[in-house]
């Protein structure tokens, strides 16, 4: 059979990745996938680099237009490596309209449009993959799709982000906040010169969007999740956490409730006992809760030129595996069949239930913890732990941190309300919110 043909829109780090360890495994590759899986076009706005990558000798026609390869009608898959929403959307959806399969590594994209390129590879019979999307190396879109396709999925928790992991962990190891790791990151090469999407928790929402639709059979919603990044994390609070037995993570979550969908992704304090907790530098994890199967934990490698390739050709053996295939007997792009996707909403934050660690910096006198924990009361929201820094010899204020069970956000905000209104309270109280994960 003749090898299926592939063009590359994008020849940067994940794609020379993509083209080596193509190149490097050919035959066991192709042993696996049935026949070949040749790179034959590569679009690059680089057109000299592309070519240095490529080399002369390799039989690689490399041009500057990407739209040369998706009108090549020897082209059977493009794998898209450009980024971002503004042309790799259109390029995305002018493969779909000229018949191409796509693989695409690029969340940002799916996570706000995917339901229109689902639709769109839907209706033409083509397959849109993406397992390079999500977690780098890790085949979570694989597991989730169709591993644990026997489950009700409970919960999906993730630390799927590298930058702010190594960032966390820097922090915690070495008693450094954020704005010193911050530059040293980006110096190492950990962090890149504009930083917003990795620090703010944007790239793990992107991700967590993505495993929460498939996880839930519900249409991607990117704007409906609730970010928060690590930039306001202290130094302090990663201390006291430890000494109370736990990690803070940027954690993404998505969970089932009865009355909808929790997605968030925020800082988030987990027991130091858990593997996941013990996830440091830039290394991701995803553990996923299924009613069958119970606990499963995923980990690797989240980022860089080959661990992400590798998923890039998981989903190129994938599509060349069912290239003939009959597109109904695929597997779904969300795992479930266009029919059977549900309309379950996502849950405002106010409806979201979880536990919180507090700090309140306050005045060191009598009846404050009992005027704190009068206000928590009134609101049922029960206490797990309280921790009150020594104060130094005539020292007025301290520290109290306050850990709670479980409850609804919303009243925790109104509880917030009142605290921070009393006079004793003498800072911004600090709320992190804690996952037992259990
Ligand atoms: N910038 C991401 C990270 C990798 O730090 O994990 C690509 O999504």
């Amino acid at each position: 059979m003749k090898p299926i043909k592939v063009g590359l829109l994008g020849i940067g780090t994940v794609g020379s990745g993509t083209f080596n360890v193509l190149r490097r495994n050919q035959e066991e590759i192709c042993g696996r996938a049935g026949r070949g899986i040749e790179v034959t076009m590569v679009a690059d706005l680089d057109v000299e680099r592309a070519r240095s990558i490529v080399g002369t000798d390799s039989g690689v026609t490399v041009v500057g237009d990407a739209r040369l390869v998706i009108a090549n009608p020897e082209i059977d898959i493009v794998v898209e490596l450009i980024g971002g929403y503004g042309i790799a959307r259109t390029l995305v959806l002018e493969a779909i309209a000229a018949g191409k399969h796509v693989v695409t590594a690029n969340k940002a994209l799916l996570a706000v449009h995917g339901t229109e390129i689902f639709e769109a590879a839907r209706v033409k019979g083509v397959v849109v993959a993406f397992e390079a999307a999500v977690a780098g190396g890790i085949p979570i879109i694989k597991a989730l799709r169709e591993g644990l396709t026997a489950n009700r999925i409970e919960w999906i928790a993730g630390i799927i982000n590298g930058t702010t992991n190594f960032i966390l962990s820097e922090m915690r190891s070495k008693g450094l906040d954020f704005s010193t790791v911050l530059k040293e990151a980006q110096r190492l090469g950990y962090a890149e010169t504009d930083p917003t999407f990795d620090i703010e928790g944007i790239d793990a929402a992107h991700k967590l969007t993505l495993m929460s639709a498939i996880a839930f059979g519900i249409p991607v919603q990117f704007d409906k999740a609730h970010v928060e990044g690590i930039t306001q994390l202290q130094a302090a609070d990663i201390k006291y956490a430890e000494q109370l037995g736990y990690r803070i993570k940027l954690l993404g979550l998505s969970r089932r409730r009865d009355n909808g969908i929790e997605l968030r992704v925020h800082p988030t304090l987990i027991p130091t006992h858990r593997l996941i907790a013990n996830v440091e530098g830039a290394m991701n994890a995803v553990m996923v809760q299924g009613d069958a199967v119970g606990t499963t934990l995923y980990y690797g490698k989240g980022a860089g030129a080959e661990p992400t390739a590798s998923a890039v050709i998981a989903d190129l053996v994938d599509i060349t595996r069912l290239a003939t295939a009959d597109p109904d007997h695929r597997v779904p792009h969300l795992a479930f069949q266009h029919h059977a996707m549900s309309n379950t909403p996502i849950l405002a934050m106010d409806e979201v239930v979880t536990s919180f660690y507090l700090r309140l910096c306050v005045a060191d006198e009598a009846g404050v913890l009992s005027a704190i924990t009068t206000i928590l009361a009134e609101h049922d929201i029960s206490i797990d732990g309280v921790l009150q820094r020594e104060s130094a010899d005539g020292e007025k204020q301290t520290d109290l941190i306050i850990v709670t069970h479980e409850t609804v956000e919303g009243r925790m905000n109104r509880a917030l309300a009142q605290m921070q209104a009393l006079p004793t309270v003498l800072l911004p109280i600090v709320r992190i919110r804690k996952e037992e994960l259990a």
